[in-house]
């Protein structure tokens, strides 16, 4: 059964990349990629893979009721029934929210995000720099469905990785970005595949990789 779902990117696009790639081995193509920032090369990328682009320009950061509404009416108009957020960088408010609220007894919305720490340490821009600035020992990366509060909902997946002595800023951020790109389509894959079942596994306790 084809699952319709849209993937939203502000950025480079890696992470958008993958997600389409893992959604074309499945046979099932985003409907679009939404961008809102009008220079960000994962335009080019998604073209690229032959996937429709819908731009609706807005600021980063706080929600804004014209863009959500834009939005709303693309994702109606492809039935869309889960939203990926891929280095997307804008909240979504909780009227957006509402209407990808799930069907079944746990109640969540049909958002997912990625963000670059282990949730909930470092919310907010630039988890990689943050946690290596931390010195603590373990970073990494968390999927997670989306709620009202940024950077935050249910985990699905939690990515583990170790700082070695010769890590730096940037090396945490390669590192983890290549995990990231490596496992969200691997979520994006189990939901398209077994949907609620995959998720009610996770709310009874994510999945936890360390490398
Ligand atoms: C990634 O680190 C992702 O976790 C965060 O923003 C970055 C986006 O990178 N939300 P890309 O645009 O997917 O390359």
């Amino acid at each position: 059964m084809s699952v319709p779902y849209a993937i939203f990117a502000s950025g480079s696009g890696s992470n958008a990349l993958s997600l389409m790639e893992e959604g074309k081995r499945l046979g099932q193509k985003p409907a679009f990629v939404l961008c809102n920032v009008a220079d960000a090369p994962v335009m080019a990328k998604a073209r690229a893979s032959g996937v429709k682009v819908v731009f609706i320009e807005s600021k980063c950061g706080a929600s804004e009721a014209s863009f959500e509404q834009a939005a709303l009416d693309a994702l109606k108009e492809h039935n869309v029934q889960w939203i990926f957020l891929a280095g997307f960088m804008k909240i979504l408010s909780h009227n957006f929210l509402r209407q990808f609220k799930s069907n079944d007894s746990f109640d969540y919305f049909q958002v997912v995000n990625i963000h670059p720490s282990l949730l909930p340490d470092f919310p907010g821009l630039r988890g990689y720099e943050k946690a290596y600035a931390s010195e603590k020992e373990e970073f990494g990366f968390t999927v997670h469905l989306v709620d009202e509060k940024v950077d935050h909902g249910p985990f699905l997946l939690q990515y583990i990785l170790k700082r070695k002595n010769d890590d730096t800023e940037e090396s945490f951020k390669k590192r983890g970005l290549r995990f990231e790109n490596e496992y969200y389509p691997q979520v994006l894959s189990e939901i398209l595949k077994r949907g609620h079942t995959y998720i009610a596994e996770q709310l009874n306790g994510h999945q936890i990789i360390k490398e």
